[in-house]
């Protein structure tokens, strides 16, 4: 937690990318991300191109397709054959639930921090399979983790679902010994990367997961409507598509009665989509990797270890994320002991329009270190955090309880 930090960014050159940044502090990435201008441009050009000129659409979609897959690819350190693309995270987390042969008195392990779109898929899969889902309470400690899985597994365990960072308290789960656990048992590994992708360096062979969901609206800044899934190569014929269509299927023969799913992300794609949007994402590849990834993990990550320093200083806020960035990603999470977090948040937003988000069931603000975020930023949040405090003195014990 360096005072000296100085960051990789041209922080002028990025947030000139971004104009509603002269209007609003906007530290809320892990909700929505803001494209920039440069990619929204594109986007915007395609969407014309495409709706007005229909089968001649002047921008060439297809390329730009499978462009985005392998650069997609790329970022995650996968083969483009693994990449599916989606239109967001839930996509993919239903392509798991809902393309697995499922029995009933099948288990799955996954957390009690889930976001609903894994949550109200599990729940509903529970519900309409007989399965049983067990929702552990997260530890960012391997040993503990694994501890607490292994303890929950049974000979009935097929499938470990679980956002790879959940967005409660922004605490990053140790995917890869969690996978490798799995792996040895012949259980399947899933995890929801929303809030991982575009914040830290995410690598899923190094993780050793199955599957891997992620949407490109947060944290990598693209379009609402992008998403991408990946499936292992060796585990994606294990997945069976709920939904079939023209794109999905290598061979088709109706008099032959044939249908045989692509070998490849493709078997989960299928009908027209909104093609034009992803010339935005592709731009903001473009963008980010003008900037240099690393660059952007840095600032994040810095950024990220300023914020928990500052409310680590303050005794009237609680850290509730995890201080090392290796068991966190870009999101930090804190309480207000005795006083009202949803109140303070109302207030900067609309006294000062900075943007957060309140997490625990109102009992936690969440905010987001995005690479186009300042240390300036935190620090007005925090000025106006502590004067919110001075003026509700708080009704907790001395021991903040
Ligand atoms: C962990 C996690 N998964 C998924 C989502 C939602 O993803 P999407 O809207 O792309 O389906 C969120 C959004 O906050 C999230 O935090």
């Amino acid at each position: 937690m360096s005072a000296v930090f100085t960051s990789p960014l041209d922080l002028d050159h990025v947030r000139a990318q971004f104009p509603e940044l002269q209007r609003v502090t906007y530290l809320n990435v892990g909700t929505y991300g803001l494209v920039p201008e440069c990619a929204l441009q594109k986007e915007l050009e395609a969407v014309a191109a495409f709706d007005r000129g229909g089968q001649a659409c002047k921008v060439e979609l297809g390329g730009i397709q499978e462009r985005v897959r392998q650069r997609v690819a790329a970022m995650l350190g996968a083969g483009p054959e693994e990449i599916a693309i989606t239109r967001n995270a839930t996509d993919g987390n239903n392509l798991v639930l809902a393309g697995l042969d499922w029995k009933p008195g099948d288990e799955i392990i996954s957390t009690d921090e889930e976001h609903p779109s894994l949550q109200h898929p599990l729940l509903y899969l529970q519900k309409t399979k007989g399965l049983k889902v067990h929702w552990l309470p997260i530890s960012h400690d391997a040993d503990e983790m694994v501890g607490r899985i292994a303890a929950a597994a049974s000979p009935r365990t097929r499938l470990i679902a679980m956002s790879h960072v959940p967005c409660e308290t922004g605490t990053r789960l140790p995917a890869k010994e969690i996978a490798k656990w799995a792996a040895e048992r012949g259980i399947l590994s899933h995890f929801d990367g929303a809030q991982c992708v575009g914040a830290v360096r995410i690598d899923v062979k190094d993780i050793g997961c199955d599957f891997y969901a992620l949407n490109g609206h947060k944290w990598t800044c693209g379009p609402k409507g992008t998403g991408f899934f990946y499936a292992r190569k060796e585990r994606i014929e294990d997945l069976k598509p709920a939904h079939v269509g023209a794109g999905s299927l290598e061979k088709a023969d109706q008099a032959a009665g044939i249908a045989e799913p692509w070998p490849d992300g493709r078997r989960f794609e299928f009908g027209t989509r909104c093609w034009s949007i992803l010339a935005g994402y592709d731009a903001t590849m473009d963008w980010f990797e003008s900037l240099g990834w690393d660059n952007v993990y840095e600032h994040v990550a810095h950024l990220s270890d300023y914020l928990k320093s500052e409310i680590l200083a303050r005794p009237h806020l609680k850290l509730l994320t995890p201080v090392a960035i290796e068991h966190s990603s870009g999101l930090v999470v804190f309480a207000m002991p005795g006083r009202d977090p949803e109140a303070a948040a109302s207030e900067v937003r609309d006294k000062w329009q900075i943007y957060t988000r309140m997490v625990l069931g109102g009992t936690g603000i969440r905010i987001s270190t995005a690479h186009f975020n300042s240390r300036e930023d935190i620090d007005l949040l925090l000025r106006h955090m502590d004067e919110f405090c001075e003026s509700h003195p708080s009704s907790a014990g001395k021991d903040g309880s």
